[in-house]
């Protein structure tokens, strides 16, 4: 039997009816946040996260699935490196495969690809290709989709994962570095996991300053390690002369004690940074977003500056995470783009759905009606009014005239209906119908005209 691959999964009903609720009900308040969808490639040309994301971050050093594009017409016959040879798809193929001549793909070597890990970069790439600078207002764009790290599979963490996300990204003379945004952006979220239901989340608040103040703690980090980073795990030897900031990111155990020792960030915001930041908390506190402080949570990404922030919740053991984000000034220029101070998040959907469920909420949708023909001939008839009925937006499945009455209601309650309609010879002459409530057995003749706002009556 093939399965699906470790790390990535299906998703069924009725879970999925939980999905849809919350892509909904996201998509109506980012609506109501005047944000736009943007939907950009699920892959990309690796620099583009290597050189955003950082080298040095899990998620790049470790986490991505990278291949090398096939050799293009034109190179030789160069292998085809990467996951075409290597997955058995035709391995040796052809000098030339891939794109054809006339393609405009002549010539070159094979290009690294990457499925997306995360998708600012995505979004901040495309800011840049088209110009939205030029627009002259703030770009306030969301997306909703699949994310892919290789990462090792545990609850909560999947190498296939779905983050829904947004981002504020625009020119400093449109107000896309006030403090007014990062405050917007928070409020929003607490606004959504309310509307949720949600109740058991945490805010956690920190801010990493400027790419000055960073430059003068990573100095301090580095201080701090020299005498103690012998001891500590590979990675942490690593980052402490590459990235010191990135040693914060470790879960060892056993390096816990010497992090918790470190020196802590806000020691080194500039002075700038901290009005900053301390404007974001007053707006929260104005609005009533409750925060913990929290000066150890760097984030897992290199392109953050000022406010970071995530959203735990206490029902997901290891993986507590149910989003992240955090303000990104200084990632359209390394990106070669104009300046574009930013600030955004992404919302682990899968995460987001295991809290849910945690807490008992679930998408109830239940069918109203069951529409059951009497006998073959009558499937025309139950055809014509279940169409009616779901045209006045009753939820309706239907049955078939080969079933007995008895497997009729049994298919039903199967179905989770609340009424049942029969569909016989004399009621469609008579133009009125034998409701069934499954629930009471509470039976009732409706008249056609009036059954659509009679079924509908529990909405
Ligand atoms: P991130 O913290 O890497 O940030 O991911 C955001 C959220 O995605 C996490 O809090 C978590 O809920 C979910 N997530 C990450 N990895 C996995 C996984 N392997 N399985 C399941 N869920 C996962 C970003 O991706 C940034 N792009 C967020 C952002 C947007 N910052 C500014 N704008």
């Amino acid at each position: 039997m093939i399965k699906a691959i470790r790390g990535t999964r299906d998703l069924l009903p009725p879970d999925t009816d939980l999905w849809n609720r919350v892509e909904a009900t996201v998509r109506d308040l980012f609506a109501r946040y005047s944000f736009h969808e943007i939907r950009t490639p699920v892959f990309e040309d690796t620099q583009l996260f290597s050189r955003s994301v950082g080298e040095d971050t899990d998620i790049v050093s470790k986490e991505m699935f990278t291949w090398e594009d096939r050799a293009r017409a034109g190179s030789g016959g160069a292998s085809d490196a990467g996951l075409t040879s290597g997955s058995g798809f035709g391995g040796g193929s052809a000098p030339g495969a891939g794109f054809a001549d006339g393609t405009g793909y002549g010539g070159g070597r094979g290009q690294s690809l990457t499925l997306r890990p995360e998708n600012t970069a995505g979004v901040v790439r495309a800011y840049i290709e088209h110009q939205l600078d030029k627009v002259g207002k703030l770009q306030k764009l969301y997306y909703i989709g699949p994310q892919f790290r290789r990462e090792r599979p545990q609850k909560g963490r999947y190498r296939q994962f779905y983050q829904i996300g947004a981002e504020i990204i625009g020119p400093s003379s449109a107000g896309s570095e006030s403090p007014a945004r990062d405050a917007e952006v928070l409020e929003m979220l607490a606004t959504l996991l309310d509307e949720l239901g949600l109740r058991g989340w945490t805010l956690q608040l920190n801010s990493v300053g400027c790419a000055a103040d960073r430059a003068r703690y990573n100095q301090a980090l580095r201080d701090a390690l020299k005498p103690v980073v012998a001891t500590m795990c590979a990675d942490c030897q690593r980052r402490a002369e590459t990235n010191p900031l990135r040693v914060l990111d470790c879960k060892v155990p056993e390096d816990q004690p010497i992090i918790e020792n470190l020196p802590k960030i806000s020691e080194y915001l500039d002075d700038a940074c901290r009005e900053n930041f301390a404007q974001v908390r007053a707006m929260l506190d104005a609005v009533g977003v409750p925060y913990t402080i929290n000066e150890r949570m760097v984030r897992g990404l290199d392109y953050y500056t000022r406010t970071t922030f995530e959203f735990t919740h206490g029902d997901l053991g290891a993986q507590s995470a149910v989003l992240g984000g955090g303000r990104y000034d200084g990632l359209s220029e390394s990106l070669d783009g104009p300046k574009a101070p930013g600030i955004g998040f992404a919302i682990g959907e899968d995460r987001l759905i295991l809290a849910l469920q945690a807490e008992g909420i679930t998408a109830d949708a239940p069918l109203d009606a069951y529409i059951a023909p009497l006998g073959e001939g009558m499937n025309p008839h139950a055809l014509k009014l279940a169409s009616e009925l779901r045209r006045a937006g009753v939820r309706a499945d239907l049955g078939d005239g080969t079933f007995r009455l008895k497997k009729s209601f049994e298919a039903a309650e199967k179905a989770g209906a609340k009424y049942i309609v029969i569909v016989g010879g004399n009621e469609v002459q008579s133009e009125t119908f034998t409701v069934k409530e499954l629930g009471t057995g509470k039976q009732e003749l409706v008249a056609r005209a009036n059954l659509a706002e009679y079924l509908r009556r529990s909405h």
